[in-house]
């Protein structure tokens, strides 16, 4: 990179892991916020996901990403700001950067500072022309974004990974309207969405054999006990991931293995043998889905691509 100071720093600070943490355990069911899995651990645990055969999304994403690029970069044009959100390793940024028409700056916004700043460093050795603005922050708080040093014509904004999953439908507008805020009147959004398929595929996914998903989900634990000193038992529980297929979600939950009681900042929080805390939802798609949550946010469904077995797309999304 990008000197130490080049990076805004918004990342959340104890106080507000710890508040956020309380919160959820005080809701029935008790629930804990997905975006805290992205320590330096969780992040490395995410990239050996995507590397295990039944985690298919993210191989069938970069394939489909390549294979539609020259389409991407003629329906967006020359000149472009990319602002991507939660950028992790920047695999796809980069296959993104070299295929469109002379981007000037690229604004990753991203929660794991060790994904940050190595992505960007490499980034930045491969595209010296490109203005690097990264931002490391939770993208779903209002972030202000730097201003690159030259003249921009618009906003390209890349969400892949099917990220907007992790989201609730109330939390999807709302993220997507903070986009269309960032678009102006000819910006895109290109996004990411994991297709709705066969339950036993997608539960797969979300249950490898060996097993890193569970590790990623439980490693959740292991850093709240060394971040905001809670004494979760990461033995204690154990990881479970099902498909609703009627909602088309996959909803992943920390099992209690028997009765014991948490303590987090000054509380206790008992659970029941069995009892299963909310850790993660995985919204699937259909194209009309997509269309339906595009117009809630004020935003259509321009262009749609998707890989030869329709398991996965991407959505370019445009002003409404
Ligand atoms: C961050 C959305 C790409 O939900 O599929 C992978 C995170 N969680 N396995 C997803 C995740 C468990 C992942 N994304």
């Amino acid at each position: 990179m990008a000197p130490e100071h080049a990076l805004l720093d918004l990342q959340p600070t104890p106080e507000r892991i710890r508040a956020d943490i309380v919160e959820g355990l005080s809701q029935v069911p008790k629930r804990l916020p997905s975006k805290y899995f992205y320590d330096a651990e969780g992040s490395r645990l995410f990239e050996q996901i995507t590397r295990q055969p039944e985690y298919t999304l993210t191989r069938v994403e970069l394939a489909l990403l390549e294979a539609v690029l020259p389409d991407v970069a003629a329906a967006v044009g020359p000149g472009l700001r990319v602002v991507e959100y939660g950028s992790g390793s920047g695999r796809k940024t980069e296959l993104l950067l070299a295929g469109l028409h002379d981007p000037v700056a690229y604004t990753p916004v991203e929660i794991s500072r060790s994904a940050l700043t190595a992505s960007v460093e490499r980034l930045q050795a491969q595209f010296p022309g490109i203005e690097m603005l990264p931002v490391l922050a939770d993208f779903t708080g209002s972030i202000e974004l730097p201003a690159p040093v030259r003249d921009v014509r618009d906003v390209l904004v890349f969400f892949p990974g099917s990220t907007l999953g992790n989201f609730t439908h109330a939390q999807s507008v709302e993220l997507l309207q903070g986009m269309r805020a960032l678009l102006g009147h000819d910006g895109r959004a290109l996004l990411g969405f994991d297709l709705d398929k066969a339950p036993a595929k997608v539960e797969a996914a979300y249950n490898d054999a060996a097993g890193i998903t569970a590790a990623f989900t439980l490693n959740l634990l292991t850093r709240l006990n060394r971040e905001i000193g809670a004494d979760f038992d990461p033995d204690g529980f154990a990881h479970r991931a099902v498909y609703a297929r009627e909602r088309m979600c996959i909803e992943t939950s920390l099992v209690s293995r028997r009765v014991q009681t948490v303590h987090v900042a000054g509380h206790a929080f008992a659970f029941a043998e069995g009892e299963a805390m909310a850790v993660e939802i995985s919204q699937k798609y259909t194209r009309d889905s997509v269309a339906t949550l595009a117009r809630q946010a004020g935003l259509c469904l321009d262009r749609w691509w998707t890989d030869p077995d329709e398991g996965f797309a991407l959505g370019l999304l445009a002003p409404a």
